[in-house]
């Protein structure tokens, strides 16, 4: 891609002829899928709806804060309560490609009923190529199925629209300032949501955990930038490990979790390095974790590889 309004011009063009009759958006409230809703919307008009499904994998406050970042981009949404289903469909899970596909699964079954309910036989989603690359598109080994790519049986009775498949990220963030979204260089947010964050079962208690200690580590971040104390990283999020492991609290002795941090510099997710984070951010938020979710989590460590050889996410 050369030119961002070039791009634009000539989707918009495309996309009619692409979906003869109705569509539903599968819209996370992330940049790339709030760009490709943005472009089908445009060119579809009342034959497209956006759908924001709360799989209770969020982050914490986010479906308030998509909610708002979607008015204020101009996107017209439905947002669908899930959470009970997909906890259900992740129980006893541990393997990270299972819980991918078991998301996907669930993703693509709600769309379905979704797609039914509108009248639609097209799912438009936010796939960028580093997705379908890093899914088995092009190189030999599968390394990750992201649920955007992975999640889609061969016999659904949908057909899958992706406007933005051949950009990378920058391109997307491109395109999306042309498109006038706000806040296009907030940090990415993956399909699977925390279910990738949390190592080990996924349940609503170990999820909650999770969603508090990435709450932490982005306050502390983005006060750090704030602050000017660093530059703002591509990506910062706490993972919440499947390591039990010995802590201190008032007199006694606990046995809680373990939540590693992680903060990356990257340009396009493909390749990403580890960050060095002065030691009073390192503090306070292995502070703020350790107190906010006293006796749940007793240690807090910070991941310093690259990728490769780690991936971003842990899972
Ligand atoms: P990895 O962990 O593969 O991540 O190095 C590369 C980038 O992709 C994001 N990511 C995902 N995005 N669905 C998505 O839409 C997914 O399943 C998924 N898995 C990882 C990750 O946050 C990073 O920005």
């Amino acid at each position: 891609m050369n030119d961002p309004a070039e791009f634009v011009r000539s989707t918009i063009a495309r996309l009619p002829t692409e979906v003869p009759g109705r569509a539903i958006i599968a819209a996370s409230g992330g940049i790339d899928s709030t760009t490709a809703a943005l472009l089908v919307e445009k060119a579809l008009g009342d034959r497209a709806r956006a759908v924001f499904v709360d799989t209770g994998l969020l982050r914490a406050g986010e479906v308030e804060k998509v909610g708002s970042f979607f008015r204020t981009s101009g996107l017209r949404f439905d947002v669908v309560p899930a959470a009970d289903r997909f906890f259900a469909a992740l129980k006893g899970v541990t393997e990270p490609e299972e819980k991918r596909r078991r998301i996907g699964a669930a993703f693509i079954r709600l769309f379905e009923e979704e797609a039914d309910r509108f009248g639609a036989d097209r799912l438009v989603q936010g796939t960028i190529a580093p997705d379908w690359i890093e899914s088995g598109g092009s190189l030999r080994d599968t390394i990750k199925t992201h649920h955007n790519v992975g999640g889609v049986p061969k016999d659904s009775r949908l057909t899958l629209v992706e406007p933005l498949r051949d950009l990378y990220k920058d391109e997307v963030r491109a395109v999306a300032h042309y498109l006038g979204i706000p806040e296009a260089d907030r940090q990415p947010f993956p399909g699977p949501g925390l279910a990738v964050r949390v190592a080990g079962e996924v349940t609503p208690e170990r999820t909650r955990r999770a969603r508090v200690a990435n709450a932490i580590v982005e306050r502390e971040v983005e006060r750090a930038v704030a602050a000017g104390e660093i530059a703002r990283p591509w990506q910062y999020f706490a993972v919440l490990l499947d390591t039990r492991t010995v802590g201190v609290l008032g007199d006694n002795r606990v046995h809680g979790d373990a939540v590693s941090v992680r903060v990356v510099e990257s340009v396009d997710a493909m390749t990403a390095t580890s960050m060095g984070l002065p030691r009073p951010v390192l503090a306070r938020i292995a502070e703020g974790i350790t107190r906010e979710l006293s006796g749940e989590v007793v240690r807090v460590l910070y991941d310093i590889t690259d990728k490769p050889p780690a991936t971003i996410e842990w899972e």
